[in-house]
């Protein structure tokens, strides 16, 4: 059972999670602090009922569960500062992309029961989608873990191996989606929208054709045949965001993040 959890980089990721696990359909009800070095950034997660404090050592002691939170080049000499604190069965998560656990392992001499934890932003808000590997660790050990991510969004234990690929399809992928969102709305301004109703109909557009997948359990070509008619509008600008390479230019985008992340990876 875990009753206290460090977060250690109180970041982007680190601050999403810390709200995500509060904010849930079921909220973790043990204790929660939060590090960073400009603790004044973080003050704001007091409101939620999470510590924070700038001293890692102070906040991993007698913690069951400790997330690495902090820049992959930075977990070497946060582990070997926090070390004093482990004990038997704590857990480790790492949110580092590119640094496998067989490295944190042996940054953190040896010890077993870790996992590397691939959210998304969305969690703040309990929509996350959530890739997890274990390593050395027991059965039980993965229920915990599953069970304290599954109400922030949706799970799905990986091979290892596919970390990387689940950080950009995942991580990077909200940015993507992002970026799809903005342009959807900047078209929206051209055809006669002001911005923030072309912003509210190309978002609300979005998550219903996300939910159709999601509900449906269907494929996206099923839905897109739905709605391209023989000789009709929505085929031909379909088309034509092909020809200017749409598809491509996606694809593209997933591979060249998911080559820096194999090519930093490569160089430790
Ligand atoms: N954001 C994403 O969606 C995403 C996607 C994929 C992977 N990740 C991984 O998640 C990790 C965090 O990413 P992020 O985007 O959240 O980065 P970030 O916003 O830069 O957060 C890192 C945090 O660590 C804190 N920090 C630095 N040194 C520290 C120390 N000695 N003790 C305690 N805190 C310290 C920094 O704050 P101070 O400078 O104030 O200390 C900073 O707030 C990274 O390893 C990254 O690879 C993130």
């Amino acid at each position: 059972m875990i009753r206290k959890i460090a977060i250690i980089g109180g970041g982007n990721l680190g601050t999403a999670i810390a709200k995500g696990l509060v904010t849930s359909k079921k909220p973790f009800e043990g204790e929660i602090v939060v590090t960073r070095r400009r603790v004044h950034l973080i003050k704001s997660l007091e409101k939620y009922g999470i510590a924070v404090g700038q001293d890692n050592v102070e906040a991993t002691r007698n913690a069951d569960l400790v997330i690495l939170a902090v820049k992959p080049y930075q977990l070497n000499d946060i582990l070997a500062e926090i070390e004093p604190s482990f004990y038997e069965n704590m857990l480790l998560i790492s949110l580092a992309a590119g640094v496998d656990s067989q490295q944190i392992s042996e940054m953190a001499s040896g010890r077993k029961g870790i996992f590397r934890v691939m959210p998304n932003t969305a969690i703040s808000i309990g929509e996350s989608m959530t890739c997890i590997s274990s390593f050395m660790a027991t059965e039980e050990q993965e229920v915990i873990i599953r069970e304290l991510f599954e109400p922030t969004g949706t799970v799905q234990f990986i091979p290892e191996e596919l970390m990387a690929s689940a950080t950009v399809l995942a991580a990077c992928g909200i940015a993507f989606a992002l970026r799809f969102i903005r342009a959807a709305t900047q078209g929206g301004v051209e055809i006669g929208f002001g911005s923030d109703l072309a912003l509210k109909i190309a978002s609300q557009t979005v998550k219903g054709a996300a939910e159709l997948i999601i509900r449906g359990e269907t494929h996206p070509e099923a839905e897109i045949d739905k709605v391209t008619t023989p000789r009709g509008i929505t085929i031909s600008g379909l088309n034509e965001m092909e020809h200017q390479g749409f598809s491509s230019s996606l694809i593209k985008g997933l591979i060249t993040s998911f080559e820096k992340i194999e090519n930093g990876s490569k160089k430790k």
